[in-house]
């Protein structure tokens, strides 16, 4: 058997960095076998990583053949599957290859340019500083990892990053490697999803670096109130800790009437000048269709601008002049955002109704997924429904950890409607069937 951390594919006896332990306490050597197969050192903090829910979901179904009756249909992965906009792609080509020069870590200024410009518009913004507060990344998921290892200080003692729970691996992932320990505040169906940040001790929030927020979260789909981002810009005040505010899924939403507030906006509007201590992560992959084009943003507080830029240059994820080229393109426009939008809502509102009458699963704030209860143990639901109907969700209790007692996962999947509205439909009906059967 083979293990993955993050893409990098071990040998079986690495998987996690086990081996050298488990080895040593059954007495055998904690050497490699080759010299030339095995690394004769590794970061020790690997050996915290968890296996990423989508290789949990494979070891779930391994051994299992879908009903073979049945097209397979995944609903468990939440990758975007509406077609990129053209103008992506033409600019793409049209800013041909540009591969003789290495790009600036900073980006092309016309692109930190753009993006400034979007976030004024998008969020009710005075303009915002393109050389000082806002930064291209390379998709917000790289940043939201690189980013903690800009702030988190690991000598200080009790070095804490604070996380939702259920909550985006990379978060998890991100603090550990950086020397941190993960703090998960639970967010329950009881609550309305709402991490319970009050139920954070202050001795924790003494000791806590950065918070993670997300929203629209992934997985409830709910959005953060003003009330909510007020609470924790008063803790950042009072405890210094750093905001890094995932945003990746904020253009996608059901009204378009109500835009979910984001990060930059509430602290606007709570007259926070200068985003003091908050960074804000936005993302063209769902937004624009376009997750392989590796394009995002971070912006806010300058000085955390400044020191994430100095981090990044040595880490080295410039953009690609094409792919900024694209990225820019799709930034100067909304047309083709308003069509995603409504393509989702076109789903929504015809399937959440049509599940929600056999399976609780509330209509999202925003985002794209159903967090749908789940009668009995959630990765028996999903295994047993991948066999019976070919129709793959993710295990909620993949997404989350056990923590103050409970995993806020268990019960749940998530149902990711990225698939064509008909595909979305066809699963729905096989869902609603396999339950006539539990
Ligand atoms: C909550 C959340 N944040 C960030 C990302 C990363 O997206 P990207 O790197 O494509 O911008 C994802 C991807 O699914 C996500 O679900």
């Amino acid at each position: 058997m083979r293990g993955f951390i993050e893409g990098v594919e071990f040998p079986g006896q690495y998987r996690g960095v086990r081996y050298n332990g488990s080895a040593r306490r059954a007495g055998r050597s904690a050497r490699p076998r080759s010299r030339h197969t095995f690394p004769r050192s590794l970061n020790p903090r690997l050996s915290r990583l968890s296996p990423y829910p989508f290789e949990r979901l494979r070891e779930l179904f391994s051994g299992i053949t879908p009903n073979p009756a049945k097209n397979p249909i995944a609903l468990s992965i939440g990758e975007p599957k509406h077609p990129t906009p053209r103008l992506v792609l033409d600019a793409m080509t049209a800013a041909g290859s540009g591969l003789a020069n290495y790009p600036m870590t900073a980006g092309a200024p016309a692109l930190r340019e753009a993006i400034a410009r979007w976030l004024a518009r998008r969020h009710g913004l005075p303009s915002l500083d393109p050389a000082t507060q806002v930064l291209p990344v390379l998709g917000s998921r790289e940043a939201l990892f690189a980013f903690a290892q800009t702030v988190v200080d690991a000598s200080r003692v009790g070095a804490t990053v604070v996380t939702p729970n259920p909550f985006y691996q990379i978060y998890e992932g991100a603090a550990l490697l950086a020397g941190a320990t993960p703090y998960c505040v639970n967010a329950t169906p009881e609550h309305g999803f709402v991490p319970a940040w009050d139920e954070v001790p202050d001795t924790l929030w003494a000791r806590t670096q950065l918070v993670y927020v997300c929203s629209p979260d992934n997985p409830t789909g709910r959005v953060t109130t003003i009330d909510e981002w007020q609470r924790l810009f008063e803790l950042s005040d009072r405890y210094g800790f750093v905001i890094a505010a995932d945003e990746c899924y904020s253009e996608v939403y059901f009204d378009e009437a109500k835009a979910p507030l984001g990060s930059l906006a509430a602290a606007h509007q709570s007259g926070r000048s200068g985003f003091p201590r908050l960074l804000c992560f936005g993302s063209l992959s769902k937004r624009s269709n376009a997750p392989g084009l590796r394009s995002g943003y971070v912006a806010g507080d300058a000085g955390l601008v400044k020191s994430f830029l100095l981090y990044r240059t040595y880490h080295g994820s410039a953009m690609s002049p094409a792919v900024a080229a694209a990225s820019l393109a799709a930034w100067n426009d909304e047309v083709h955002v308003r069509e995603n939008r409504a393509a989702y809502a076109a789903k929504f509102t015809a399937l959440q109704p049509r599940l929600a009458a056999a399976l609780p699963c509330p209509m999202p704030e925003a985002a794209f997924y159903l967090w749908a209860a789940t009668p009995g143990d959630d990765a028996e639901f999903a295994r047993r429904l991948y066999a019976e109907q070919a129709v793959s969700v993710l295990p909620g209790s993949y997404l989350g950890r056990e923590a103050h007692g409970a995993n806020p996962g268990r019960g749940r999947v998530r149902i990711a409607l990225v698939a064509p509205l008909a595909e979305c439909a066809e699963a729905v009906d096989r869902i609603v069937a396999f339950l006539r059967t539990v």
